[in-house]
């Protein structure tokens, strides 16, 4: 079943009726100001933390769901109702909402009178703009109400919800014509305010909870409203929120425009006041004065479109299957950004308060995203950096806002080092900047410890090979990839967390996930060397890469496919000696992806045994069987009941790893069927039962042992995005950057008989067209640039201009 449909030429999903089988969502804000908007309007914004910075109050997990927005409500003739229905819920006699890349407009209409609400953050801004445009669609003129509605959150989100006591007793405002400026604690350490304006003319206002809404009402009937009479209430402490009120008439076919803004300002110590107690407005002012006028909104939604269209200009396919090109041209590519921007900080199953920047989060988050803009990949890349010590170990997260790395969701993850060398090594592939290896990068942000960004590739490579454990292979640490598997926690209190305790130190257990990645990494790391002349670095690379690919041979495989582990007291993990738990997709992907064992068959094999074990009709499960009880070994990932999350759950960000390899194995209706399978547009018509949003993918689907097989959660901040758009670009079209040019090296199903690709490439379109007519799945047999034949299939740098590609397969 479906509850809307893509409208693939506005690059935009179309939801035809609010009560989805969740909220579907949508992001506003390219850089420093965000927002979270679901298909009825909720959500809330930030200043580029979701935790330090929240500006409007959101409840998670709360009756009803999505509980918190930015409401509009109209009181016409004594019928109460909203635009994007909730949260009055009145039934509407025309609903559509329509989300856009960084944009949502949500429609409502009710008894003759229609309402459009556009949200979208301008580029450059930090502000979110909201523009309403009311319509009369009946014979009759039409007198009405409409009010505005949004609470503030106290700044410090995880304080906002737990810290009362005093919270109750800060809030402050200022209200100025049609702006109401919410400036708690201003006066004394804060540097910022927030500002709600209207462009239009108020006729009362109400900045205090309890005035507007009633102590015992909730947000689906304020007193305020349904008696259509503000109470132009001034907020002293208890819960500050904005709201405007307007008495509005529309002839017959006439329609009003109003503008909102929810702002965020900054203002120097020696500017906060404009006299004492009055804040200083000028900066709100000024960004006001940018989007006061249809016209000047207008115009700055064109700069957001054509800010895409630049974008998604990079890399696009033409394949003749609608759903693949919509996924590639546009939601993969937008939800690569949004993870980019966010990393797993605010969704609406992260909270926005529990984690910031994942090292080895952004690290991936990065190869989606890299060519889009690649001087944001180089700051993102420094700012990771700089939060790794010397050893090469690296903290697990770091704040956006203080950009400092911490412990709240543990450290020593073992994995993480190595994840610096893909996301370098992949931006430099795409730019050809070399210039990123010398730039002084500090060591856990002390400036004083500050070496060439190159010091930090090779620390996280020796952090691996100092860290072997007994069988010569890497030594987990806290967990690895698979955060839920913590082998040497032993956790027996339910009041620790997985994430930050460890009862015993080991330096026993070790991961063939990590030995993989290895091996993938090392090999670029040695590759990297060498273009930079460093041959002996990359010599001494390469001899510690291939003891790695001995070790996995020797100690790492299981007969039909590869270890997972070695736990604590050396026992084997994704064994068939195992009970539960006996193959592991994880270090099938990689060991695969590094061709371990490739000229004995064990990479097929692996893979083989992936498809008859892990397989569904929804996507590959993480592991199997499913752990049924606790084993205290093992940690978090028994925890959870079998088929969800890193128990036997489909755990999408790993399915592309299995992709890949099949790739590089030439099986093209493998890796094709494997794609389809997770792929969200693909699963539109069962959306009923996937429950997240068709356009973007989730983290988890359950698995084949879970209570409903099929059914997704933990949508949009996943590095499935990026290692999705990563196989498919890459792997399954076969678009690779390279140092010295574009490889062309596709893998699909036989059956295809060619797709073609627009690829911007280092000041140069490359116009491709790839034909298929032997009716092959791998091998490139001939290339022709601009009409003259080219030898091999590594296409050469090439000067600006668009460049005409024929590539024969066969
Ligand atoms: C985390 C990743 C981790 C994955 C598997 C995600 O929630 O963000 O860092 O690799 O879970 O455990």
């Amino acid at each position: 079943m479906k509850f809307g449909h893509f409208d693939d030429e506005r690059r935009e999903y179309v939801i035809e009726q609010p009560e989805t089988p969740w909220p579907w969502i949508n992001y506003l804000g390219n850089e420093d100001f965000f927002s979270l908007i679901s298909n009825t309007a909720g959500g809330y914004a930030f200043y580029k933390d979701a935790k330090f910075r929240r500006l409007t109050r959101y409840r998670y997990n709360n009756v009803p769901m999505d509980n918190g927005g930015r409401y509009f409500y109209i009181n016409d003739g004594g019928t109460v109702w909203s635009p994007g229905w909730k949260p009055v819920k009145t039934p509407l006699d025309h609903y559509e909402c329509r989300h856009g890349l960084s944009y949502t407009t949500i429609k409502g209409a009710k008894n003759g009178l229609e309402a459009e609400v556009l949200y979208f953050v301008p580029l450059k801004s930090w502000c979110e703009v909201q523009k309403v445009k009311l319509t009369n669609t009946g014979s009759s003129s039409k007198s009405f109400k409409l009010f505005s509605f949004m609470e503030w959150c106290l700044w410090n989100a995880e304080d906002d919800q737990n810290n009362l006591q005093r919270n109750l007793s800060t809030g402050e405002v200022e209200i100025c014509g049609s702006t109401i400026y919410h400036k708690t604690e201003y006066k004394d350490r804060r540097d910022h305010y927030a500002f709600y304006h209207a462009n239009t003319p108020v006729q009362g206002y109400d900045t205090d909870r309890e005035s507007f809404i009633g102590l015992y009402n909730e947000f689906s009937g304020p007193q305020a409203v349904l008696e259509g009479r503000p109470r132009n209430s001034h907020a002293h402490g208890w819960s500050p929120v904005a709201s405007h009120y307007f008495e509005l008439e529309l002839a017959p076919g006439e329609s009003k425009e109003l503008i909102f803004l929810l702002g965020y300002v900054e203002n120097k110590e020696e500017e906060k006041w404009e006299s004492k107690g009055v804040i200083n407005k000028k900066k709100a002012l000024r960004e006001i004065a940018r989007f006061d006028t249809p016209e000047k909104v207008e115009r700055a939604m064109s700069e957001l479109r054509a800010h895409w269209d630049r974008l998604l200009g990079v890399f696009s396919v033409r394949s003749g299957d609608e759903k693949l090109d919509r996924m590639v041209n546009i939601w993969n590519q937008y939800q690569c950004m949004v993870t980019f921007n966010m990393s797993r900080s605010a969704s609406f199953f992260e909270v926005g308060i529990g984690r910031g920047m994942g090292f080895r989060d952004s690290n991936q988050d990065l190869i989606g995203f890299v060519h889009q803009i690649p001087e944001r990949a180089r700051e993102r890349i420094i700012d990771i950096a700089s939060t790794q010590f010397e050893d090469g170990g690296a903290y697990h997260q770091y704040q956006p806002l203080t950009k400092r790395g911490n412990d709240a969701i543990g450290g020593n993850f073992n994995d993480d080092p190595l994840w610096l060398i893909l996301s370098t090594v992949d931006y430099i592939k795409e730019t050809g900047d070399f210039s990123l290896l010398d730039e002084l990068v500090p060591f856990d942000n002390d400036e004083s410890t500050a070496k060439p960004h190159f010091e930090h590739l090779k620390a996280s490579f020796n952090h691996v090979i100092n860290n072997l454990g007994p069988h010569g292979l890497p030594l987990i640490g806290r967990a690895d990839w698979n955060d839920c598997l913590n082998l040497n926690c032993f956790s027996k209190d339910p009041n620790e967390s997985f994430q930050t305790t460890e009862n015993k130190s080991g330096s026993t257990a070790e991961s063939l996930m990590i030995a993989g990645l290895f091996v993938v990494y090392g090999r670029e790391y040695a590759q990297l060397c060498r273009q930079i002349g460093q041959k002996e670095e990359a010599a001494r690379a390469e001899r510690h890469v291939e003891k790695m690919v001995d070790a996995v041979k020797q100690h790492g495989w299981d007969g039909d496919w590869y270890l997972r582990a070695y736990d604590f007291f050396g026992n084997k993990v994704g064994s068939r000696e195992n009970e539960e738990g006996q193959i592991f997709i994880e270090s099938q992907g990689w060991c695969a992806m590094a061709g371990i064992g490739q000229e004995e068959g064990m990479v097929e094999k692996a893979l083989d045994s992936v498809k008859e074990r892990l397989d569904t009709p929804y996507g590959i499960v993480l592991n199997n069987p499913a752990f049924t009880r606790y084993v205290i070994e093992y940690g978090e990932i028994s925890t959870y009941p079998p088929g969800y999350k890193e128990n036997a759950g489909i755990f999408c960000h790993n399915n592309p790893w299995i992709m890949i390899g099949e790739t590089l194995l030439g099986r093209g209706e493998r890796a094709w069927e494997y794609y389809q399978k997770i792929c969200p547009a693909y699963l539109e018509d069962i959306s009923e039962l996937h429950k997240t949003e068709p356009y973007v993918y989730a983290q988890m689907v359950a698995g084949k042992d879970a209570f409903k097989p099929g059914e997704a959660k933990n949508s949009w901040l996943t590095g499935t995005a990026s290692w999705n758009f990563y196989a498919i670009s890459r792997y399954i079209l076969g678009i690779q950057p390279q140092y010295e040019g574009l490889l062309i090296d596709p893998c699909i199903p036989a059956a295809w008989k060619g797709f073609e690709v627009v690829r911007k490439f280092r000041g140069a379109v490359y116009d491709i067209k790839v034909r298929n007519p032997k009716g092959v799945s791998k091998g490139v047999a001939s290339v022709r640039i601009n009409g003259k034949e080219h030898a091999g299939n590594l296409l050469p740098l090439l000067p600006s201009g668009t460049h005409q590609i024929e590539v024969t397969m066969g």
